[in-house]
């Protein structure tokens, strides 16, 4: 619990795995961390995606999240998710998708794998929000459908949302569409100002209203605690116990080409914390002797000698230009702690 106020994940005792397996996507987001186009970067085939999954050994993989760009659109899928259940169990295989190419179809044969959780994002509280956010005119309803079909067929499903400038007033709405389109739980996420959410300045909401949405949030929290299960990141404060950043330790994050990083945010705050051995050429273990992961230690060493607290690296580094700066929210010496 202490952990969950510092990071942005929700963090157990395993070992937790972001793979963006393509950054090709058929949105066009204008938050995306990911910069995901029609186009897309380099990425691994299923060949090399074997091999990779091969070097990761044995470990407590506690989750796998399959990410993006859009993870759908690799047209071999589904057969990288039976893959990742060679390696993970399938329970702790999840996936994370904008809902677009989900089909009937595809939704009978995920059930089929016995996953754990679909996340389908949705970040517009109806039609017209969602175009504007996510660019084609279908969004929302894609959303919705895949949220229907997914749950109809058993899977779990957890609605995704992004809150930004042009929902923050619209919270509740999000619950509701959660509820009644089978969605076990909605979670609510900060927008983090990297990829394109970095050059579109003006789609933050001011930091001095972290702390009242996050109890609006918890007033819809308990107001649908009967009928959907309400999550968030950070949800309060940070104090001198809460946990430190677990970036290489607690997570791991691999993008197209294979490249591993410490954490996806972190990453985005700070191109440099990347392998420069790619997984499906090197064992995990020789991976994690490279420098940006020592790095995250030398610097969580260094935030405890300066005493200025817990915090999360990506955020610190985000907001405050330095790694050695107070996290937002602590609450020693926090800038959004009224
Ligand atoms: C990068 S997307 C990839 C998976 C899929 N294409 C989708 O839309 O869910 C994964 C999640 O990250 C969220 N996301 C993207 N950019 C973000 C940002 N700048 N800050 C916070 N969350 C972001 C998306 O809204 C989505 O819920
Ligand atoms: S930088 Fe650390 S605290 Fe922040 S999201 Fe990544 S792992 Fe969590």
């Amino acid at each position: 619990m202490a952990l969950d106020t510092t990071c942005l994940f929700t963090l157990t005792d395993s070992l937790r795995f972001i793979w963006e397996l393509t950054h090709r996507c058929n949105e066009s987001c204008i938050h995306c961390c990911a910069n995901a186009s029609a186009r897309g970067d380099e990425e691994l085939s299923t060949g090399q995606i074997k091999q990779a999954f091969g070097n990761l050994a044995e470990r407590d993989w506690g989750s796998f999240y399959a990410s993006g760009g859009e993870p759908m659109v690799r047209e071999d899928f589904l057969e990288l998710l039976q893959i990742a259940s060679t390696h993970i169990p399938s329970r702790n295989i999840n996936f994370a998708t904008n809902g677009k190419a989900i089909t009937p179809r595809f939704a009978k044969q995920v059930a089929g794998l016995n996953l754990g959780t679909a996340l389908v994002s949705l970040d517009g509280y109806n039609p017209e929000t969602a175009k504007l956010f996510r660019g084609p005119q279908t969004a929302y309803n894609d959303a919705v459908n895949a949220m229907r079909l997914l749950s109809e067929e058993g899977i779990r499903v957890r609605l995704g949302v992004v809150i930004w400038a042009g929902n923050y007033q619209h919270l509740e709405d999000f619950a509701r569409i959660g509820y009644e389109n089978g969605a076990h739980t909605v979670f609510f996420n900060w927008l983090m100002p990297v990829g394109r959410a970095g050059t579109n300045s003006n789609l933050q909401v001011s930091p001095s209203l972290y702390l009242p949405i996050a109890q609006e949030i918890l007033d819809i929290k308990s107001q649908y605690s009967s009928r959907v299960e309400i999550g968030y990141h950070r949800f309060g404060l940070i104090s001198a116990n809460s946990g430190e950043c677990q970036a290489g330790r607690r997570i791991l994050h691999c993008l197209p080409d294979g490249t591993v990083t410490p954490c996806s945010w972190l990453y985005k705050a700070d191109p440099t914390m990347a392998s420069r051995k790619k997984l499906h050429e090197a064992p995990l273990d020789e991976i994690l002797q490279e420098e940006p992961f020592c790095n995250v230690q030398r610097i969580i060493d260094q935030r405890r000698q300066k005493g200025v607290g817990p915090g999360c690296l990506a955020v610190c580094k985000l907001f405050t230009g330095s790694y050695m700066g107070y996290d937002p929210l602590y609450d020693g010496k926090g800038a959004w702690v009224r």
